[in-house]
């Protein structure tokens, strides 16, 4: 497999596509319009650029890997690419209507990867042209900096489609876990809990937003406080798997904390909105109660 599309150029599918470029695949590179796919490859340089500065890598090596990427206006190009990984927006619409526009051009092994957090593998494989060649492959943020994929297997998934991903993983020097089409999988079903259990927290009034992040940075050596993650996660994604958990179980304990949902319903996300647990408009995050 010499080439990986992607869908998607945002915070997530822009990390794939750099990391994908690093390790030496062809990347097409698509979104909602050519502009939007330059702007992200013009993101990528810029970070790879960065990672120069820092001699983290070879300037040479950078040229290369931004080279490799090519923003496309259409699915066209994709039918030569051996994987296509769908990292669009969180909602099951968005995604379905990718995957059938996407599935006219699939080449007839290529495999079609999904990087949802939350939506359930064998659901999303029905808009596909091949369930058997679907598959989840979660990755985390930031894509470079973090070492793990999730991949998950729909209840049709092929043995050769886990064998496809595992090889792209391995060449993009990643750990992989395994995991069946459970809710959460296995990261958020653990990390989504403890993030809405700090919003019930700070909504109780047990201690304060810095109280709450220092406690869990200090006392269980996180690298980030649970709200400042969820606030780097994005409220409302936050509140988006939460649900899921919540409607595909129909367990009462991952029912959303109601300051989680206030906070999204007052447009607060978190970083990308400016506004979540902190305010994010100076130069260092400040706790907004
Ligand atoms: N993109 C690329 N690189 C980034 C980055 C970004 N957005 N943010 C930070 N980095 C890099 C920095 O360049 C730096 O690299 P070097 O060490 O090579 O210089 C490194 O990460 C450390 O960054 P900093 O020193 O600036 O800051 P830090 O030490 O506080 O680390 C962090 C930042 C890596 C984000 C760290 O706080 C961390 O690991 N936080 C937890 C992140 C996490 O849990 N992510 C998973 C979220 S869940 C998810 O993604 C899945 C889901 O479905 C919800």
């Amino acid at each position: 497999m010499n080439s990986v599309g992607i869908i998607g150029a945002g915070q997530m599918g822009a990390g794939i596509a750099q990391v994908s470029a690093a390790a030496g695949y062809r990347v097409f590179l698509a979104d909602v319009s050519l502009e939007v796919a330059e702007k992200a490859k013009a993101d990528i340089g810029k970070r790879l650029s960065r990672l120069v500065e820092k001699e983290k890598m070879e300037a040479k090596a950078a040229e290369t890997a931004l080279g490799r990427i090519e923003p496309v206006g259409s699915f066209e190009p994709m039918a030569s690419a051996g994987l296509i990984i769908e990292a669009a927006t969180e909602r099951e619409e968005v995604k379905r209507t990718i995957f059938a526009e996407v599935g006219k051009v699939l080449g007839h092994k290529a495999v079609l990867a999904s990087n949802t957090s939350s939506i359930p593998i064998t659901r999303l494989a029905q808009a596909s042209p091949d369930p058997e060649r679907f598959i989840g492959v979660h990755f985390f943020n930031p894509v470079p900096v973090m070492d793990l994929i999730e991949v998950i297997k729909g209840l049709a998934t092929s043995t050769e489609t886990v064998e496809t991903v595992r090889g792209y993983g391995k060449a993009l020097g990643k750990q992989m876990v395994f995991a069946n089409d459970a809710p959460g999988f296995i990261v958020n079903r653990i990390l989504l809990p403890m993030l809405n259990e700090a919003c019930f927290a700070l909504g109780e009034g047990v201690a304060s937003i810095e109280d709450i992040d220092t406690a869990c940075r200090l006392g269980l050596n996180h690298p980030m406080g649970p709200l400042t993650l969820a606030d780097f996660i994005g409220l409302d994604t936050c509140l988006e798997i939460t649900r899921v958990l919540h409607e595909t179980t129909g367990d009462p304990k991952y029912r959303p904390a109601p300051l989680l949902v206030k906070y999204v319903e007052a447009g607060w996300y978190g970083r990308k909105s400016g506004r979540g647990f902190y305010d994010y408009s100076g130069d260092t995050p400040k706790p907004t109660r």
